[in-house]
């Protein structure tokens, strides 16, 4: 199978099972057709298939419960037809795995359409995949990924969350570090207390003890009457304590001996204080370096990292890239009220291989903007800023035509060299047209042809595109 995966195509109209399944076929997909004697749904189940593309009358007159069939397997249902495909809204309503599509087909549509099925169908994969324990689902409503490094990252906050040890979180900015610390609380059986974070970076260093310990009434300058600090708040809770890579010495030593003790004392407190805190730390820098450094305690960094937890950069998973943006997307539209249907195909292939020095957050960042910004419809390359497309390949290599493998070309019973040649000619011309939106003289300039080669080529196969482009 193709790593785009199985598209099953049913329809009696010819033309359209041969220029959807050209088509599909240069998108990366495998196509199996229904047809033959074989039963549509012993084909689905023979070819593992992933995607139903069916014309509604037709898969009516073979199987009129095939709603009820398609709910019991795993496929999606994308539903083509001429007018009536309004009756499919009905359909629709009844299972969300059922997408509609009017003929004539618009190609463009079509794809984005069948991205958007896989999108959605990675989506319930991850659901699989992550399970319905109650721990999972709390991790799967907040965490999205599905690469290996992700599934690691679950297992491993599922079951330090059943403990009561400190955790050291590392990682770039943006990969998730507090996301990943409020899972933990969450998963634990603290959760019913506080989950408080102190930012230790963004208080200024006189203030940051008061603020961690608390301080009594006219222990210093403005201190007008005792406040308590997070360590109280969070008593029987958790304490995530952010950047704190950037924690000061003198500070280091006073957190040393709460880990140590359990205990801590309020600024111009005479006397200690008992506390039940669970420590998650997390930092963008590198501990073991600012060890060695001296910038910071070495047994405060054992203290801290009884469990270490490192989360990869976003280029080192790009597989969760697709399903982060379409949650994203799904999000964001919801929130805007907007109408963005999806990425092309393009931009996909673009956003999976920028570097994304800023992580997730940059990702969640720029599909914000590109949904305000757009509004509706389908965002293409032109939709992105400047600094995504530099990596992108020239127009010259996207035109490329892919190379006929030179060996076993010929099958073993013989091949009709006619009907070969015209399908090999039909799916160049169903992609150049895909690549130029439909407009024909850009297609015949992706296929060195005059644009009245191009449109005769068309009439006689009988393949119908807007005829105004
Ligand atoms: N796996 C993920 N799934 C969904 N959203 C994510 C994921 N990872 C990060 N995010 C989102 O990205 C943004 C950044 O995440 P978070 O604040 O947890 O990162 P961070 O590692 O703490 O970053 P920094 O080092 O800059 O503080 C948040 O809006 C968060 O919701
Ligand atoms: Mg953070």
């Amino acid at each position: 199978m193709r790593e785009n995966g199985t598209i099953l195509i049913a329809d009696n109209d010819v033309k359209t099972r041969d220029l959807v399944s050209a088509f599909l076929t240069y998108q990366g997909y495998d196509i199996a057709a229904a047809e033959g004697n074989t039963p549509f749904f012993e084909t689905i189940e023979n070819n593992n298939v992933d995607i139903i593309i069916a014309d509604l009358t037709y898969l009516r007159l073979i199987d009129p419960d095939f709603k009820e069939r398609c709910a019991l397997i795993n496929p999606l249902l994308v539903l083509i037809g001429y007018g009536e495909i309004d009756g499919a809204e009905h359909v629709k309503s009844d299972s969300d795995t059922i997408f509609t599509l009017p003929k004539p087909l618009n190609l463009d549509e079509l794809e984005s359409l069948v991205m958007r099925a896989r999108e959605y169908q990675s989506m319930k994969m991850y659901d699989r995949t992550v399970g319905d324990s109650a721990q999972n689902k709390i991790l799967s409503a907040s965490m999205i990924g599905t690469s290996p490094p992700m599934r690691a990252l679950f297992e491993m906050i599922t079951k330090v969350a059943a403990s009561n040890a400190t955790v050291l979180i590392q990682g770039e900015s943006g990969t998730g570090k507090e996301l990943a610390a409020r899972a933990i609380h969450q998963l634990s059986n603290r959760n019913a207390k506080n989950f408080v974070p102190v930012n230790c970076a963004a208080i200024p260093d006189d203030l940051l003890e008061s603020e961690l310990f608390g301080h009594v009434k006219g222990s210093f300058t403005g201190a007008y009457a005792n406040r308590i600090g997070r360590f109280e708040m969070a008593d029987k809770g958790s304490l995530f304590l952010d950047e704190i890579g950037d924690m000061k010495a003198n500070l280091q030593v006073k957190l040393l001996r709460v880990l140590q003790n359990r205990e801590f004392e309020p600024v111009g407190a005479s006397k200690s204080q008992k506390v039940d805190v669970r420590i998650i730390a997390a930092t963008n820098k590198n501990l073991e370096e600012l060890v060695v450094s001296r910038d910071f305690r070495e047994d405060l960094y054992y203290r801290l990292s009884v469990i270490p937890i490192t989360i990869p950069p976003l280029r080192e998973r790009r597989e969760d890239i697709p399903v982060l943006i379409h949650t994203f997307l799904v999000r964001f539209n919801a929130d805007k009220r907007n109408t963005v249907k999806g990425f092309s195909r393009e931009v996909l292939s673009i956003l999976c291989n920028y570097e994304w020095p800023g992580n997730v957050r940059e990702l969640e960042n720029l599909v914000e903007r590109l949904v305000i910004l757009k509004g509706s419809g389908l965002i293409v390359p032109d939709d992105l800023p400047e600094k995504y497309l530099s990596g992108k390949p020239s127009r010259a290599i996207l035109v490329q035509i892919p190379t006929l493998p030179a060996d076993n070309l010929l099958p073993e019973g013989g091949i009709c060299l006619n009907s070969a040649v015209e399908e090999f000619e039909n799916n160049l011309i169903a992609q150049a047209l895909s690549r130029s939106g439909g407009n024909k003289k850009e297609a015949a300039i992706l296929l060195n042809l005059k644009r009245t080669t191009l449109i005769e080529k068309l009439k006689k196969k009988n393949m119908s595109f807007n005829e105004d482009q």
